[in-house]
C-alpha cells in the first residue's frame, strides 16, 4: 500500500463569512491569538508525517505564499536585535516542509479545487484539510488518526463527527453501516442537505484521505449544492467502484470558517497558552462578573 505523504489544503474561496476583512486578506491569514489559522493546518500535517503540501489558492490569496517563504529582512532584524525567539518562530514556519502551490483560475467548488491536485497526486493517496476546521488532539493529532486508519483499512477515510440536526445542511452527510467503534462504511453521501432530508447527523468535517480513482470521478461530477462541483458528490462516485470508510476522529474541532466557531477557538486557545492563561483567565472573570 502507497503510504500517505501528500496533502491537499484548497484555500482559493472567497471566505464571505468573514468580509470585510477578506476582501484583502484572505480568510486564512486571519490569526487564531497569533498565528494564521492555514499554520494550524500545516503543522498537523507536519505531526502526521506529511512530507509535501500543494496549498490551492486564487486571486488575492499571495500573503499565504509569503508566510510560508523566508523572510531575509525580518530575519536579519530579529537577529541584530537578538530577538532569538521571534527569529525562531518566523524560521520554522518557513522550514517546516516543503510547500507548493497552484492557482485554481475560477472559483467553481471544492471539488473544482481539488482536481487541481492531480498530477501532485501522482496516483498517490492524498490527504485533504480544510482550513475551516480546526481539530485539537495533544495526543495523536486528527489528521494522523485517519492515516492510520486508512493504513488498517486501504480504502479513502472521511473525517467525520456528529453534529446537531440543526446543523446538517451546513455539511456533506455521510450514511453508512457501523462497521467498527468509530468505523463505518460509506453507503452514500449528500451535500448539504436540509435537515428533513438528511439520512443521518454525521458530517464530514474538513479532513480526508482520498485514494488517486477521485479525479477521474471529479471529471464526472456535474455541478452540485449551491452550483458548486462538489468533492461530497464526486466521493459519492468513488463509493459506487471502491470502499469509502468514514473515521469518526477524536478531538475537539473549532468551525473557525464562523464567526461564533472562530470566537471559541480565539478564546480557547489564548486560555492554554503559558504566556497567556492566568491574565486572560483573571479578565475573562472580571468580564463574567460584569455580565
Ligand atoms: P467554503 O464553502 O467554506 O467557502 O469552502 P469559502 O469561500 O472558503 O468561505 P465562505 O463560505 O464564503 O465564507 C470550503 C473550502 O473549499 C475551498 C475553500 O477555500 C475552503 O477551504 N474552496 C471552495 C476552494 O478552494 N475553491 C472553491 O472554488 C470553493
Amino acid at each position: 500500500m502507497r503510504k500517505v505523504t501528500k496533502a491537499v489544503i484548497p484555500a482559493a474561496g472567497f471566505g464571505t463569512r468573514f468580509l470585510p476583512a477578506t476582501k484583502a486578506v484572505p480568510k486564512e491569514m486571519i490569526p487564531i491569538v497569533d498565528t494564521p489559522t492555514i499554520q494550524y493546518i500545516v503543522e498537523e500535517a507536519v505531526n502526521s508525517g506529511i512530507k509535501d503540501i500543494l496549498i490551492i489558492t486564487g486571486r488575492g490569496k499571495d500573503a499565504i505564499m509569503n508566510h510560508f517563504d523566508n523572510s531575509f529582512e525580518l530575519e536579519t532584524v530579529l537577529e541584530r536585535e537578538n530577538k532569538t525567539e521571534l527569529l525562531k518562530a518566523v524560521r520554522e514556519v518557513s522550514q517546516m516542509v516543503d510547500v507548493h502551490f497552484i492557482r485554481q483560475k475560477e472559483q467553481k467548488g471544492l471539488g473544482h479545487a481539488v482536481s487541481y491536485a492531480k498530477q501532485f497526486a501522482a496516483g498517490e493517496p492524498i490527504a485533504v484539510m480544510l482550513g475551516d476546521d480546526v481539530v485539537v488532539n495533544d495526543k495523536k493529532p486528527c489528521l494522523k488518526q485517519m492515516i492510520d486508519k486508512y493504513e488498517e483499512l486501504g480504502g479513502s477515510i472521511l473525517g467525520v463527527q456528529t453534529v446537531d440536526h440543526s446543523q446538517v445542511s451546513k455539511y456533506g452527510i455521510v450514511d453508512g453501516e457501523k462497521i467498527s467503534d468509530r468505523t463505518y462504511k460509506v453507503n452514500s453521501l449528500v451535500e448539504k442537505p436540509r435537515p428533513e432530508d438528511a439520512p443521518t447527523d454525521v458530517a464530514i468535517l474538513g479532513r480526508y484521505i482520498i485514494t488517486p480513482g477521485i479525479f477521474e470521478c471529479l471529471e464526472r461530477t456535474p455541478k452540485g449544492a449551491g452550483g458548486e462541483i462538489q468533492l461530497t458528490d464526486a466521493l459519492f462516485l468513488l463509493a459506487e467502484h471502491e470502499p469509502v470508510y468514514a473515521y469518526d476522529f477524536e478531538g475537539k474541532r473549532y468551525d473557525v470558517g464562523n464567526k461564533m466557531g472562530f470566537l471559541q477557538a480565539t478564546v480557547e486557545f489564548a486560555l492554554r497558552r503559558e504566556d497567556l492563561r492566568d491574565e486572560f483567565s483573571e479578565y475573562l472573570k472580571n468580564l463574567n462578573a460584569q455580565l
